[in-house]
């Protein structure tokens, strides 16, 4: 079979199962299963395929014609520039949440703590003695991963710069296998619930997470796509979604340095209640900021100073 057949082939399965960009996401599919770049798909489209490209073009149609999310069946998808390993057990990182990122770059850049002066508050941790980042909730480890890289632009520190928690074993499996593929040394990951498995006494300048936050009737409402595949740990949570964003901001302070930030995505029904429980546990400058796309979505608040 010559690669141009199995693409058409490979869109018409996709558009007959009625995914909308079908002829787009078989050139991604036949791309990714051949190792190919795209200019290299449309040279080489007059190419036969051995028989095993042509049966791993096939499989994978097939299961995204089942429903299976595009990024799983491509086995990565891409975040802040850098490519993530994704799978069944670990929620898909999506692009709204490259802006928790930049939040945390620029309040550090604003941060009125020196890395010498962090240090020393953190003296008692050998190990963490330059840890300003927290990422609550990594998943895949693309919000941690992402600020240790550029923090690692700006540093020629090895140690660790980002701590990252997550309760799930899957999930933290494809973080670290993305930590080594990737090359990213300065994050050290934790498995357990929020600051449960953190050193005692640790504090940081800066606390992002993305934690579960769709209630309960509305992820019962979410597409197959989603809700089928997509871990429930990673998207449902109790009390109008708010019941981690609760325990995090309520474990938020013992966590911060003075004047240290928190930053959380969240949905943009979320506003006024996460700004009464930032308010209600002490936080100045209390926010939401809207995603890259305009949607509110992001809550902020900053410890007081000491
Ligand atoms: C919405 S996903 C975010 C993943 C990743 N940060 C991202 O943005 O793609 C939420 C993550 O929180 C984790 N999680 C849920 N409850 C948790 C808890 N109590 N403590 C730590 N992690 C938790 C889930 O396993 C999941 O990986």
């Amino acid at each position: 079979m010559l690669l141009r057949d199995a693409i058409r082939e490979t869109a018409a399965v996709l558009a007959s199962a009625g995914i909308e960009d079908a002829r787009l996401e078989a050139e991604w599919l036949c791309e990714t299963a051949l190792g190919l770049k795209r200019p290299q798909l449309a040279l080489q489209a007059g190419r036969t395929l051995a028989p095993t490209e042509a049966e791993r073009i096939h499989a994978w149609g097939a299961r995204r014609a089942a429903g299976e999310p595009l990024q799983y069946v491509l086995g990565e998808t891409d975040f802040y520039g850098l490519t993530f390993k994704v799978g069944p057990g670990v929620l898909i990182p999506r692009p709204e949440t490259e802006k928790l990122v930049e939040l945390a770059l620029e309040a550090l850049a604003k941060f009125p703590l020196s890395p010498g002066l962090l240090a020393t508050r953190n003296t008692q941790h050998e190990t963490f003695a330059s840890a300003t980042v927290l990422d609550l909730c990594t998943g895949s480890g693309c919000v941690a991963l992402a600020i240790a890289a550029q923090l690692a632009t700006r540093s020629t520190q090895q140690e660790t710069v980002v701590c990252a928690v997550d309760l799930s074993p899957d999930a933290l499996r494809y973080a670290r296998e993305n930590q080594t593929a990737l090359g990213i040394p300065g994050v050290r990951f934790f498995e357990g619930d929020l600051y449960a498995p953190l050193p005692a006494g640790l504090r940081f300048a800066v606390i992002t997470a993305n934690p579960p936050y769709i209630a309960p009737p509305l992820y019962d409402a979410l597409p197959h796509e989603v809700k089928g595949h997509e871990p429930e740990l990673a998207l449902r949570a109790d009390e109008d979604g708010l019941a981690v964003f609760r325990r995090i901001v309520e474990g938020a302070r013992e966590r911060l340095l003075p004047g240290g930030w928190l930053f959380c995505e969240l949905s943009s029904e979320h506003a006024d209640p996460a700004r009464a429980i930032l308010s209600r546990h002490g936080f100045t400058e209390i926010g939401f900021l809207p995603d890259s796309f305009g949607k509110p979505r992001f809550a902020v608040g900053r410890a007081p100073a000491a």
